[in-house]
């Protein structure tokens, strides 16, 4: 098998979003397959895979062999109602017993954020790089995940813009993203885990050298900035970013596996019928220094 990645809209977006054709991850990966894979992902952005019937472990050495991993800090739900390891994000609306939890029930709550486009753990000192989702179990309609290109969207900002955001630092936490929808069911403690942390606006990727909006709604102020007028110049810019033709919309087939490059991306869930089983799990890779040290 040779590994072959081809734009999934070759026509109206060639260079964000592609199919990876003719690899296994239920086996390791060749130093050649991982090589290309990097390479796709410095192109496309968001890579797909289908028909990857994975479970965590070959989900763990896939992911490993691109890079180091994140541990799940950043969920909500507490150690003892976990269903898998720290190693892996649970995107799911199960608990331990796979059992579709309730509507009202905290961790569903909290999760309802991945509906509101970001980039994971931008909320984090040292935020994301590459994010791997497996999707095990989907529901019969909904739950689609969205991808904007926040390469595009910055290339195509105004010159006076460009000029305005480029040095400008933002505050990212969970508790601002969190706040959008009224969620403040936060304890002291996980007040004092998700105090807010600095990241660029504009970053510049290290491999391609291109510049990208670092936007996420974790991101609740600018700093120098009024916080009224920074949250409103980043829905402006947040609005610029998701027009259409910035995105792609992944519809979920059983055994997809979807991998982005938040440096370069947001994302979000979209609505799905909160009794049906929903099972995702996400690797993630750490990005392993802050985004100030990203600049333009
Ligand atoms: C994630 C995420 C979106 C979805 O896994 O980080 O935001 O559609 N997922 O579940
Ligand atoms: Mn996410």
């Amino acid at each position: 098998m040779t590994i072959a990645i081809k734009p999934i809209d070759p026509v109206g977006r060639a260079f964000f979003a592609g199919e990876v054709s003719g690899v296994d991850l239920t086996r390791p990966l060749s130093e050649a397959e991982v090589a290309a894979v990097h390479d796709g992902m410095d192109q496309f952005g968001v890579l797909v895979f289908h028909d990857q019937d994975i479970d965590d472990a070959q989900q763990l050495v896939f992911s490993r062999a691109l890079g180091p991993l994140e541990t799940a800090t950043g969920d909500i739900a507490a150690l003892h109602e976990r269903r898998v390891s720290m190693d892996l994000n649970d995107i799911s609306n199960l608990d331990r017993n796979n059992k579709v939890v309730a509507r009202d029930d905290r961790r569903r709550l909290f999760g309802l954020g991945n509906q509101l486009w970001h980039s994971d753990s931008s909320f984090k000192d040292v935020p994301a790089k590459y994010s791997i989702l497996s999707a095990r179990t989907i529901p019969p309609t909904g739950g689609n995940t969205e991808f904007a290109d926040m390469r595009a969207a910055y290339d195509a900002l105004d010159e006076a813009t460009k000029r305005e955001v480029h040095d400008l630092v933002c505050s990212h936490s969970q508790i601002f993203s969190r706040g959008i929808l009224g969620f403040t069911d936060f304890t002291d403690e996980e007040r004092v885990k998700w105090a807010p942390v600095r990241q660029r606006l504009v970053r510049r990727h290290p491999r391609t050298g291109r510049l990208s909006l670092y936007l996420s709604s974790h991101a609740g102020a600018i700093e120098g900035w009024p916080v009224p007028e920074a949250r409103a110049f980043l829905r402006d810019l947040n609005e610029h970013a998701t027009q259409r033709q910035f995105v792609y919309t992944h519809v979920w087939r059983p055994h997809d596996l979807v991998m982005w490059d938040n440096r370069v991306t947001m994302h979000r869930a979209r609505r799905y019928d909160h009794t049906e089983a929903r099972d995702l799990r996400r690797t993630t890779l750490t990005n392993e220094v802050s985004s100030l040290e990203q600049a333009p």
